[in-house]
């Protein structure tokens, strides 16, 4: 049988590869430069599917270079890279892998939190600095026990993270735009955005990039929060005014922020974040095990074959065009 032809903007990791591989000639999307500039059109020209990675911005103006495309699939929970509406015009439907990276995503942002809360980072490096002698003593951090965690932005992953804040025995209120009818169970508690702002010690944002969510903590949402507040945001990093969050920290509006996503993202290194004392960013790894990179792009690749064979994809970003 003669293989699908299809473009990959980066490597699935190796089971996922071979798997494609038996059933697809596979191109890569080569934005080092060290390939002709052509490679990218090349690549797309007989495309019949594209594999896209987050940091890919999958536009029209690449569509327009992939006539046949039938199928993208993202290796991503989140898909704001992607010009979706220009996808559901041509028909393509857009997979992404949600579920299989709950438990490790909520895990990096409630580890961000403990860390955040307990000054751990600040502490290794107090100690790396040979700063650790008899007699030094170290500033406290706080208890997460008794505190109201407010989690902007409550589904899967969201969820996932109020289980553990549960069992930290935090209290958890919730701002979304849909409200949950399972509040009770989850032992959750509903507020406006504005009240979950003033009311939170520590707030994390786990909301989806949209028209609607960018930009969404500035001046004003800093300014509404305790000063003893602490910030994580693990969903994507133009959620936040970088300019706001820089001014809130400098001057101690709030007291720290923990980011494993940025705006821009890598920051350049002579950043003025980069240099705070009150901050701690890990380089966007919320989904980065092992185990769960596997299963996302083994998913991914279930989503390509599926919109290949014409066959309803397992996760479809734009159900209207998913195959029936
Ligand atoms: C990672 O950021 C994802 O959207 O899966």
């Amino acid at each position: 049988m003669a293989k699908y032809k299809i473009a990959a903007t980066g490597k699935l990791l190796p089971p996922a590869h071979q798997r494609l591989l038996e059933y697809c000639d596979v191109k890569i999307i080569d934005k080092s430069g060290k390939t002709p500039a052509y490679s990218q059109a090349e690549c797309l020209k007989d495309a019949e599917g594209l594999i896209s990675f987050a940091n890919a911005k999958i536009d029209g103006e690449l569509l327009a270079l992939a006539p046949n495309l039938r199928v993208v699939s993202q290796v991503a929970v989140g898909y704001d890279n992607i010009d979706i509406d220009a996808c559901t015009k041509r028909g393509i439907p857009v997979g992404n892998t949600p579920g299989v990276l709950v438990d490790t995503t909520a895990d990096l942002a409630f580890a961000l939190l403990l860390c955040a809360a307990r000054r751990i980072h600040e502490g290794w490096n107090f100690v790396r600095e040979g700063n650790w002698r008899p007699g030094t003593s170290f500033p406290f951090g706080i208890d997460l026990r008794g505190r109201t965690l407010g989690i902007v932005g409550l589904g899967q992953i969201g969820t996932a993270v109020s289980r553990r804040a549960k069992a930290f025995g935090m209290n958890i209120i919730y701002f979304d735009k849909f409200r949950r009818k399972d509040e009770r169970e989850l032992g959750v508690t509903y507020a406006t955005f504005d009240e979950l702002l003033g009311k939170a010690d520590c707030i994390i944002v786990f909301t989806q990039l949209t028209a609607e969510t960018r930009g969404l903590f500035s001046h004003k949402e800093f300014a509404r929060m305790k000063p003893t507040a602490i910030f994580v945001n693990a969903a994507r990093g133009p959620i936040v005014d970088t300019g706001a969050l820089l001014e809130a920290l400098t001057n101690n509006r709030i007291a720290y922020a923990a980011l494993d996503v940025t705006d821009p993202e890598p920051l350049p290194t002579d950043h003025p974040l980069l240099k705070l004392p009150n901050i701690l960013i890990t380089p966007h790894i919320g989904s980065a095990t092992t185990e769960t990179r596997t299963s996302m792009a083994q998913l991914a690749v279930d989503n390509l074959l599926a919109g290949l064979a014409g066959k309803p994809l397992p996760a479809c970003v734009n159900q209207s065009v998913n195959y029936k």
